[in-house]
């Protein structure tokens, strides 16, 4: 993208289009079942004329893969079964080429317990790697040294297995141990692998849990807000506590701030994954906290339910101060258009929640499959996400992490191997790249569409952002001479506008009708129109909107 048409002081980034590559379910080029970083260099150019600048990958580091990659045994490795040091170099290259940019998922709130640091930490309470780690004396029972539990079950605490009576601290897995930043030694290691990647060419980092890292000195008890009851999914577990002592510590974003001085020669970004749930919090760390932006994880998690997703979407607006990235999908929920209610219906509301996210100041991400409508993933073989193996099965995130159906030969052309590292069912033509790349009317086409709105018309997220008319279902907001109507309401929007006007997109075909100068937006859709005039005063305004929806 030519990036010297945007507005003069703004970040590269901001008014950017994100894409998530969960790259073990993205393509497979070596037939092994499992994806790699050749095949997202094989379809870049399938990425960039979908109007994708930013690409953010999710860990290829050599892992165990006990949480898909999430467990770090060598930050500054590549995992075999994702490629080389090479194919990643490639990968840059050919990104740079077509002028996207790429963003690598780091992951310093924990590494593997087969890191070399967790190793000679257990192998040697001497090492200095110990303090790496938050080993702790048992409590006087001889249980965990505190009430701390793990987002995956179970107590965030596990014995030393090389038999000194400690506990160390995971709020993952238990092969997940957390690292220890209190420690400068652990942000020298971490100034290192920063460095490393910045200098291969990457353009930022999603960093995730970036609430997590610092944990209170003492590591006193969380406050536990309601009664814990057997078999109780670990989320609603994790919900059952005041997380004060284990996450957001006001001592994380001065670890960020360092981090800035270690990235700012490079230009390079820095994105958080807070699990904040609450604004002031998350201003803490975009609101010069370190951070450049941070996810708003509420957006990609939660079901149809218009008003609430309208007033979240303003209240961060507001408060993000463009450091935002908006999402309605990630590989840790179920897929926006399940969550809206399936097939058309879903994918129809995903499409209008989407378009009105690039209408944000901030940077807009798709995951992989949001331009297909793709709806969860249906498994047909074992589960491999250890919230569902680690507690008798139950509601995992593997729906969200089906390999992308690229067409319609076996496993949907993912892979030449007889199945995916994660078997899920075939997905019909329609739903694949090749049956919608290239066919008017397509989900894929309509998401081109839209992600060219930005760069066609950057006003659409620079411009002062101005809401004309705010109903608890629906909004008109007016971004310089353009105006975005959202009726996210089960009934159709009428208004009148005033003078010409131009409708640049809508969300679904046939989302806007009417005749002369009358609108009718239809239900759960968003459309943007522009103002031409002759004279250039671009806003002339609408001159009514008929409150209500009919
Ligand atoms: C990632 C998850 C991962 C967890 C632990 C997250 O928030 O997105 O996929 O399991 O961090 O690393």
């Amino acid at each position: 993208m030519d990036r010297s048409a945007l507005p003069a002081g703004r970040a590269w980034w901001r008014g950017a289009t994100g894409y998530e590559i969960y790259i073990r379910s993205f393509l497979d080029s070596d037939g092994d079942g499992m994806g790699d970083l050749a095949g997202i260099t094989a379809k870049l150019d399938v990425l960039d004329r979908l109007g994708v600048d930013v690409l953010w990958i999710t860990p290829f580091y050599p892992s165990p893969g006990k949480d898909q990659g999430y467990d770090v045994a060598d930050y500054i490795g590549i995992d075999p079964a994702f490629g080389t040091l090479d194919d990643f170099d490639q990968l840059v290259q050919a990104a740079t080429d077509r002028g996207m940019r790429i963003f690598v998922d780091i992951v310093p709130n924990h590494s593997s317990d087969q890191h070399p640091w967790f190793q000679h930490a257990i192998a040697d309470e001497d090492s200095p790697y110990r303090d790496y780690y938050l080993f702790r004396p048992a409590a006087a029972n001889g249980g965990p040294p505190n009430n701390w539990v793990s987002h995956f079950g179970g107590p965030a605490w596990t014995l030393d297995p090389a038999g000194s009576g400690e506990y160390y601290c995971h709020l993952f897995l238990s092969e997940q141990p957390d690292l220890n930043w209190a420690n400068p030694a652990v942000m020298e290691e971490f100034r290192e692998i920063l460095t490393f990647w910045c200098e291969r060419g990457v353009d930022g980092f999603r960093i995730d849990v970036a609430h997590g890292l610092t944990k209170d000195p003492e590591f006193r008890n969380n406050p536990q807000v309601r009664e814990v009851t057997p078999g109780m999914h670990p989320k609603d577990v994790f919900a059952s506590f005041d997380h004060v002592h284990d996450l957001h510590r006001p001592e994380t974003t001065k670890i960020f701030e360092t981090w800035r001085t270690v990235v700012e020669p490079y230009d390079a970004v820095l994105l958080g994954e807070m699990d904040v749930r609450n604004i002031e919090r998350f201003t803490e760390y975009v609101g010069g906290g370190g951070l450049d932006a941070g996810f708003v994880l509420k957006l990609a998690s939660s079901r149809w339910e218009p008003a609430t997703i309208l007033s979240d979407l303003l209240t961060y607006e507001r408060a993000a101060l463009g450091g935002a990235a908006w999402a309605v999908s990630n590989h840790d929920q179920p897929r926006a258009v399940s969550r809206y209610g399936d097939g058309q219906v879903g994918a129809r509301r995903a499409a209008a929640v989407t378009t009105l996210m690039l209408a944000l100041d901030g940077i807009t991400f798709l995951y992989q499959g949001d331009e297909l409508g793709l709806p969860d993933a249906v498994l047909t073989g074992v589960a491999m996400d250890p919230v569902s193996t680690r507690n008798g099965g139950a509601a995992g995130r593997d729906c969200a992490r089906g390999p992308v159906p690229w067409d319609s030969t076996a496993v949907n052309g993912f892979t030449t191997a007889p199945v995916a590292w994660l078997e899920t069912a075939p997905l019909p033509e329609s739903l694949t790249a090749q049956g919608q790349i290239g066919e008017a009317g397509s989900t894929w086409e309509r998401y081109r569409a839209m992600l060219d709105l930005r760069r066609r018309l950057p006003d659409l997220w620079s411009e002062p952002f101005e809401i004309f008319d705010r109903q608890a279902t629906s909004l008109v907001i007016f971004r310089g001479p353009l105006t975005v109507i959202a009726n996210l309401d089960d009934k159709a929007f009428e208004f009148v506008p005033e003078g010409e006007f131009h409708i640049e997109f809508e969300s679904h075909a046939g989302a806007v009708g009417g005749d002369g100068g009358h609108l009718r937006i239809e239900p759960e859709a968003t459309i943007v129109l522009s103002r031409r005039e002759p004279d250039g005063h671009a806003l002339a305004g609408l001159a009514e909107v008929a409150h209500g929806h009919r």
